[in-house]
């Protein structure tokens, strides 16, 4: 994980500047950070980016970390060096062969100060350059090296700064007075819309005044620029947290996504809907949150009279036969490894990729034959949310293209509706909080529900929680409800379910409903205004992301940047 960010320019620019700019990547990792410049100033520490670095400089480099290899401590944080302390880098992903490359070094005479990966990469390239040139060091590097990597690199007394990338992204935007480099263009996004990508197994050459892109093996390549529009949310407004804020924000971002798929997004929508009913196979492809929103697509198209099927991505390669496939991949980021891997993978083949996501430009999008737009606004606390339901409501209107009847005309409101129920959510949380295990039961579409339920108590309240199919309780899990073990029943109009939370009941469970039914069932009850069945699963996940989010204020709990946890997860 972890974000880059670098920067070239012809005026001295502050160091508190360049951290400001890296701060925009926190949300990719917030273990640690750091920064080194041309003029000598050589940071880290643990923790948060701190911006009260002072120095200026026409050259630096910068990283926020998610670690990987060694532990959260100031010698594990970038940027690192080589023996002298001239060769200095930062460095996003993971070396696979990195002990390898450290014991060659070792022999050589090279001794290292942290237990990263990362910092072979800078002893690698005070080696490589007492016999040949920098550039000449990156092809070898590319050929030598194996795993992903985004790295920035300058040498002291040097005018330039070399960047270069297999897997992990990298992004330069052109200024006015010179470049900046980084994993993703919200670090630069309010300095600059010009921006240019960096393909893989390509390095670039930035001088204050221009720059080049090569290929691994040093042909220059040509490249043209792409203007973006990027929205920077900054502001948790009145929101204690980020989370809550995003939370609240779902009607709106509700509606945004329907407006923009009866407009600007509605050719993509018909031709992604095309692609489906034209496909052999349709496969989704998703991490996390992402994964659940993409069991409710399999469960909507099947309403539709359309077989798919949904693979995590993390086992897609071993799951997956895409040979003739159109593989979906759902993603808020864009950038999670093991979508972009599973994508590789089924590239390979003859599999078509289309795509739903929510963070423009990114690479699942640029990966994609066809791609919609999420379009629930950046999100930036690391549970996602908002992000949830609209691909919630994308992949129902895409089912609703194919047949299957529903209307999301009052979507928005009957969301809302979900926020008077705020307070009673809050005195549930209260009693919750010291629970050491929750379970989630849901039948049907409920079912992929109770997992996001499940997810957002697991990383928000550090509450072990299981969502799973009510069905399978009696096949084992049954064993571990004791009296008062809280089951949280998702009781749409599935006539199952109620069998099942009643089993659950009859061994001393606590019983707390979340309903749409009319009549009162249990004596704990949730009552939400869903019409529809794909209505309640939105409305059941927001009562349970509010849920999590109360247990976790109750706990004085780190809500938006949550123990050892990163929003956009670029590693395998
Ligand atoms: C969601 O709350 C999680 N933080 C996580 O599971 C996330 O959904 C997953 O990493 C996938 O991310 P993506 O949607 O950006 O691909």
């Amino acid at each position: 994980m972890c974000g880059i960010f670098g920067l070239i320019s012809q005026e001295l620019v502050s160091s508190s500047d360049v951290l400001k700019s890296l701060k925009h990547l926190e949300y990719r990792g917030y273990d640690s950070y750091g920064i080194a410049t041309d003029t000598g100033l050589f940071e880290k520490d643990v923790g948060e980016i701190k911006l009260t670095s002072s120095n200026n400089c026409n050259i630096a480099i910068s990283q926020t970390r998610w670690a990987t290899h060694g532990g959260v401590t100031k010698e594990n944080a970038h940027p690192h060096h080589d023996c002298t302390g001239n060769v200095l880098i930062v460095h996003n992903g993971i070396i696979e062969n990195y002990m390898e490359i450290k014991e060659n070094l070792q022999t050589l005479g090279h001794k290292f100060q942290s237990e990263t990966d990362s910092e072979v990469i800078a002893h690698y390239f005070e080696e490589g350059i007492k016999a040949q040139n920098v550039e000449e060091t990156i092809s070898d590097f590319f050929n030598e090296a194996k795993g992903t990597f985004s790295v920035l690199l300058f040498i002291k007394g040097s005018d330039r700064l070399y960047a270069f990338k297999r897997d992990s992204p990298l992004v330069i935007g052109i200024g006015n007075r010179g470049f900046f480099i980084a994993s993703d263009p919200y670090a630069f996004s309010q300095l600059t819309q010009d921006v240019v990508f960096l393909e893989d197994d390509e390095y670039a050459v930035l001088t204050k005044s221009r720059f080049s892109i090569f290929d691994k093996s040093g042909k220059e390549l040509s490249r043209g620029k792409n203007k973006i529009e990027l929205q920077k949310e900054e502001s948790r407004g009145k929101y204690e947290h980020f989370m809550l804020k995003e939370i609240h924000e779902q009607p709106e971002s509700a509606e945004k996504l329907l407006e923009s798929l009866e407009t600007r997004q509605k050719e993509n929508l018909l031709a992604i809907a095309d692609a489906i009913k034209n496909s052999q196979k349709a496969i989704f492809v998703a991490s996390g949150t992402s994964y659940y929103a993409s069991l409710l697509g399999v469960y909507f198209l099947k309403k539709a009279g359309i077989e798919s099927q949904a693979i995590i991505a993390s086992e897609f390669k071993d799951y997956a036969n895409c040979n003739e496939a159109l593989v979906i991949a759902l993603s808020q980021s864009g950038e999670t490894m093991d979508v972009i891997d599973a994508l590789k993978h089924a590239k390979q083949g003859s599999a078509r990729i289309a795509s739903f996501v929510n963070v423009p430009y990114s690479t699942i999008q640029r990966m994609s034959d066809l791609s919609l737009q999420t379009e629930a606004g950046q999100e930036i606390c690391v549970a996602s949310t908002k992000s949830f339901s609209n691909q919630i409501i994308l992949l129902l209107t895409i089912a609703k293209e194919l047949g299957y009847k529903i209307n999301l005309r009052k979507i928005a409101g009957e969301i809302k509706s979900v926020f008077a129920l705020e307070n009673g959510i809050r005195t549930l949380a209260h009693g919750l909080k010291d629970k050491h295990d929750i379970y989630i039961i849901g039948r049907g579409l409920s079912y992929p529900v109770s997992r996001e339920i499940a997810l957002k108590l697991k990383e928000i309240s550090y509450i072990h929680a299981e969502g799973m199919m009510g069905g399978e309780l009696k096949h084992g899990t049954l064993a571990l409800i004791e009296k008062d073990t809280p089951v949280i029943a998702l009781i749409d109009n599935n006539e199952s379910i109620v069998s099942n939370v009643r089993e659950a009941q009859a061994r001393g469970a606590r019983i707390i409903a979340l309903t749409n039914r009319k009549e009162k069932l249990f004596e704990e009850e949730i009552k939400i205004a869903a019409e529809s069945d794909a209505g309640f699963a939105i409305l059941a996940t927001i009562v349970g992301q509010l849920l999590a989010y109360y247990i976790a204020k109750e706990k004085g709990l780190p809500i938006d940047k949550p123990r050892n946890l990163s929003k956009s997860v670029t590693v395998l």
